[in-house]
C-alpha cells in the first residue's frame, strides 16, 4: 500500500510538475461531405490522440480537430483513402501557446484586489477579486464557498443583491467548468464588476438576485496555466489518466449519448455521476436554492451558440419557443454592440448530442424552466487562445445580452 501511495505521488508530481508541450500537435480541418464522412469523424470522437475543437455536428459543417504527432500520418492515410479533404490550420499547436504566454506576460499589470480585463487572471487573482468587493460593498455583495474542488481549493461565488424581501428571482451563472476554456472566467468577473462597481447599473440588481461562480473547476484551470494549456477537465487522479469532464459528470441521462467511459477521453464522464468535488458542489448549491432560480446561464467557449437543452435527447423542450424567443433577443442586444452573432437552439440539435450537463440537469432536476450554455467567440484560428486583447470587447458585448436576460426575468417574474 505504502509503495502504491508512493507511486502515485510519483506520477502525480511527475504530471504536475513538468509543463506539458503541444510540439508537432496539429490542427485539422475537414467538412464532411457524406453522413458516412460524418460517422467517421465521430468514431475518433472518444480517442484520446484525438482532441475535437469542433465536433462533426451536420453535413457541410467545418470540424476541427487537434491530433497528436504519431496519430497524424495514419489519420492523413485514412482521410486520403476516404477521399476526404482537409486542411491543416495550425502545424505547431505550440508556437501559438508561446505566443498567448507572451501576450500574457507583456500585459499582466493589476493591483491585488481588483479586477482586469487586459490580461487571464490565475484562479487566487480572481478569488481576492470576490473577498475584496465582498468587504468593500458589504450592502450587496455576499461572498459564498460554495465547496471545495479535489485538491482542495475553495469554489468560491458571490451573491449579489441590492434589494431586500425574500422571495426574489434569482439568476445564477458560472464560468470555467472547462478549464482551457480561458474567455469564460472574465465574462463572468465583467457581470460582477459592472453589478457592483458601476452605480449606473444599480437597477440590475433592485429586484433580482444574482449569483455568480467565475471559476468552478479551479484545478483544472491553473493546470491550464501551470503546465497543459489544453486541459478540460478536472484534476481527479484515475487509475490510468487524470481528470473527469465535468460537464458530462452530472445525474441527468448520464453517459446515455456524447460521454466516454474511457479514463482518458477528454469526455470522460467519471465512474458514476458527481463523482467530482466540483459539480457536487454545485448540485448541493442547485439543491438548496432551486426554487428562486428563475434563469441559469453557464459559460463556455467557443464558436458562438446560445444552446439550451435538451443535450441528451434532440427532444425539443416543452417551452422551447420561449428558450428560443429569449435566445434571440440575447443575440440581437450583442449582434447590436459589434457584429458578433450567435446560433440559437438546443445543444443536441445545433451543435452534437452529450448527456451529462450542467444545463441539462438545472432543467430536468432542479426544474429551472430557463438554462442556456453560452459558447462565446473563439480567438481566430486559435479557439481556446483568444488574444488577451480579446477580452475587452467580449466581455463588453457579451454583458449586452446578460441585460437583455436579465430585463426579461424582471419583467417575468417580478
Ligand atoms: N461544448 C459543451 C460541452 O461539450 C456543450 C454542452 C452543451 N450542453 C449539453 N448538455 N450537452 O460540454
Ligand atoms: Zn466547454
Amino acid at each position: 500500500m505504502r509503495f502504491i501511495i508512493f507511486a502515485l505521488v510519483c506520477i502525480g508530481f511527475v504530471l504536475t510538475e513538468e509543463p506539458f508541450h503541444y510540439d508537432g500537435y496539429k490542427v485539422y480541418q475537414i467538412i464532411p461531405k457524406t453522413v458516412d464522412e460524418a460517422y467517421y469523424l465521430r468514431s475518433l470522437n472518444e480517442a484520446p490522440e484525438f482532441d475535437f475543437w469542433a465536433q462533426p455536428r451536420a453535413l457541410n459543417a467545418t470540424v476541427t480537430v487537434m491530433v497528436s504527432p504519431g496519430t497524424q500520418a495514419s489519420f492523413e492515410n485514412d482521410l486520403l483513402a476516404k477521399n476526404m479533404d482537409f486542411s491543416v490550420i495550425i502545424d505547431d499547436v505550440e508556437s501559438t501557446v508561446q505566443d498567448e504566454n507572451f501576450r500574457q506576460s507583456r500585459t499582466r499589470s493589476v493591483a491585488r484586489g481588483s479586477v482586469s480585463f487586459t490580461y487571464f487572471m490565475r484562479y487566487d487573482e480572481i478569488v481576492s477579486y470576490l473577498y475584496t468587493i465582498a468587504e468593500a460593498y458589504p450592502n450587496i455583495v455576499q461572498l459564498l464557498v460554495i465547496g471545495q474542488s479535489y485538491e482542495g481549493r475553495d469554489i468560491v461565488g458571490v451573491r449579489i443583491s441590492g434589494g431586500s424581501g425574500t422571495n426574489r428571482p434569482e439568476i445564477l451563472v458560472d464560468a470555467g467548468i472547462h478549464a482551457r476554456e480561458w474567455i469564460a472566467p472574465p465574462v463572468a468577473l465583467y457581470i460582477i464588476n459592472q453589478l457592483v462597481e458601476n452605480t449606473a447599473n444599480g437597477y440590475l440588481s433592485q429586484d433580482v438576485d444574482w449569483v455568480i461562480i467565475p471559476s468552478l473547476n479551479p484545478d483544472g484551470y491553473e493546470f491550464t496555466h501551470t503546465n497543459t494549456r489544453l486541459w478540460r477537465k478536472t484534476r481527479t487522479p484515475n487509475t490510468s489518466c487524470y481528470g473527469v469532464d465535468p460537464n458530462r459528470n452530472f445525474d441527468y441521462h448520464w453517459m446515455l449519448t456524447g460521454a466516454s467511459d474511457n479514463q482518458c477521453s477528454e469526455i470522460y464522464a467519471g465512474p458514476t455521476p458527481f463523482s467530482e468535488k466540483e459539480t457536487q458542489a454545485l448540485k448541493d448549491y442547485l439543491s438548496a436554492n432551486e426554487d428562486r432560480i428563475k434563469l441559469y446561464l453557464t459559460f463556455h467557449s467557443y464558436g458562438n451558440y446560445l444552446l439550451y437543452p435538451w443535450g441528451y435527447t434532440s427532444a425539443l423542450p416543452d417551452n422551447n419557443d420561449e428558450l428560443y424567443a429569449l435566445g434571440v433577443k440575447v443575440n440581437n442586444a450583442i449582434r447590436a454592440v459589434s457584429g458578433t452573432n450567435y446560433i440559437i437552439g438546443t445543444s443536441t440539435n445545433v451543435l452534437y448530442a452529450a448527456a451529462g450537463g450542467s444545463d441539462d440537469y438545472v432543467k430536468g432536476v432542479n426544474g429551472v424552466d430557463l438554462a442556456y450554455c453560452i459558447e462565446l467567440p473563439g480567438g481566430g484560428n486559435t479557439g481556446f487562445n483568444p488574444a488577451a486583447t480579446s477580452i475587452w470587447p467580449i466581455v463588453q458585448e457579451t454583458w449586452e445580452g446578460v441585460k437583455a436576460y436579465h430585463d426579461y426575468i424582471k419583467e417575468k417574474y417580478v
